[in-house]
């Protein structure tokens, strides 16, 4: 039976036209198709650098690296994200800690960053990590505010958000645009709004900051303008580097982001309509940011009491009938590797969340027919309850 996902990428012709010209040509890494590709994302954005790397967490790594983590520097970030943020701020020797997540929205909010910083007395903070669950974005202007008094670096990982907005005084900008944070992270895996296969991309509009991560993603290296064939090595730094051949592609999706955003933001009004009778059962997560959110993904909020059946028998329900749902995510303090560090107890929140929260289907390739099917299945499964 093939599988409906509820996230999948998009490739047409286009895009293959686009990889194959790539291939041909006389430089296929660290060529003009790099530069191009980062001008182009700055463009979108409307903020002054972008870099592009060759993975959404070589991207979160050239950031911490970038603000200049170190040893037990002080990070906060959400407890519910995916693991790439916690393993680099550990690996790194940074003293990380989690913040609950409101369950109406699956993120952090101003309220929970201060009640963090009150309960665990922090008087320095070196990175504050806000993620925005599924494109939709929360509280990131207010908790960027914080750094008056903190003066942390603020990173946004928006790995989900390529395409999402938010107003600020009546004003509307991109996330990615730094407006409102230090530097914006992005994965361009193919799960996500565009894809360049595995990608990442880092958005600021510090000329230190953009210098910092284009050396650290290639060595430490600074070549001799005079001498080609020498070289100084300034910082330990990486390859992280993401060829022409994989920014070809980017290029190529690039131009079709508003195509793929407006057609997940209509499957997401359409599940917002379908359940919009069933709200003892189901909730739209943040159904009120739809028309701003890159809606990465649709997260369904269940009563399970009153459904009558457990999280994990709906989504073996659902991969029967042929659709294959996800959780996002499971709390970083029930990971058995951290959960020592982590006290279950302080996590009310998040687990209430985690608890009750189910991804389903909503990329560019989603029929109409699919999208019914699913609806239609939920619709059942609540009727039989009544
Ligand atoms: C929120 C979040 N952060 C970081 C990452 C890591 O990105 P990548 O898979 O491109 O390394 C992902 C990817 O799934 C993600 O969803």
């Amino acid at each position: 039976m093939k599988l409906i996902s509820y996230g999948k990428h998009s490739i047409d012709q286009s895009d293959i036209n686009a990889v194959s010209k790539a291939l041909k040509n006389k430089v296929i890494t660290s060529g003009d198709l790099v530069e191009k590709y980062e001008k182009n994302l700055s463009n979108y954005f409307k903020s002054n650098y972008s870099v592009v790397c060759n993975s959404g967490t070589s991207a979160l790594h050239l950031a911490f690296k970038a603000a200049d983590l170190k040893k037990n520097d002080v990070v906060l970030m959400p407890s519910i994200n995916f693991i790439s943020s916690y393993n680099l701020c550990s690996t790194l020797g940074a003293k990380i800690y989690l913040i609950d997540v409101e369950p109406t929205t699956g993120q952090i909010s101003y309220k929970s960053v201060l009640n963090c910083i009150k309960k665990y007395k922090i008087k320095k903070i070196k990175i504050i990590i806000t993620m925005y669950l599924g494109g939709y974005v929360s509280d990131n202007v207010k908790i960027f505010n914080l750094r008056k008094k903190f003066k942390f670096f603020m990173i946004e990982d928006a790995c989900h958000a390529l395409g999402s907005d938010y107003l600020y005084k009546d004003k509307k900008y991109k996330i990615g645009s730094c407006k409102h944070s230090d530097m914006s992270v992005f994965s361009l895996h193919p799960l996500k709004t565009i894809t360049t296969g595995e990608g990442g991309i880092i958005s600021t509009n510090k000329k230190i900051l953009y210098d910092r991560l284009k050396i650290l993603r290639s060595h430490g290296i600074i070549r001799n303008k005079k001498k080609h064939w020498d070289y100084q090595i300034i910082k330990p730094g990486f390859n992280y580097r993401l060829s022409d051949i994989n920014c070809a592609l980017g290029l190529s999706q690039l131009k079709k982001i508003n195509k793929f955003v407006y057609k997940r933001r209509k499957i997401a009004n359409e599940y917002v309509k379908n359940l919009k009778f069933y709200t003892n059962y189901v909730n739209v997560l943040n159904k009120d940011k739809i028309n701003s959110s890159s809606c990465h993904l649709v997260i369904l909020k269940f009563n399970f009491n009153n459904l009558k059946i457990s999280k994990d028998q709906l989504i073996s329900f659902f991969l029967k009938k042929g659709f294959f749902l996800q959780q996002h995510y499971k709390p970083i303090y029930l990971f058995d590797l951290y959960k020592k560090k982590n006290e279950l107890k302080f996590f009310k929140q998040s687990n209430l969340y985690f608890k009750s929260c189910v991804s389903f289907p909503v990329h560019f390739e989603l029929t109409k027919f699919q999208l019914t099917k699913c609806l239609q299945i939920l619709k059942k499964l609540m009727k039989k309850t009544n």
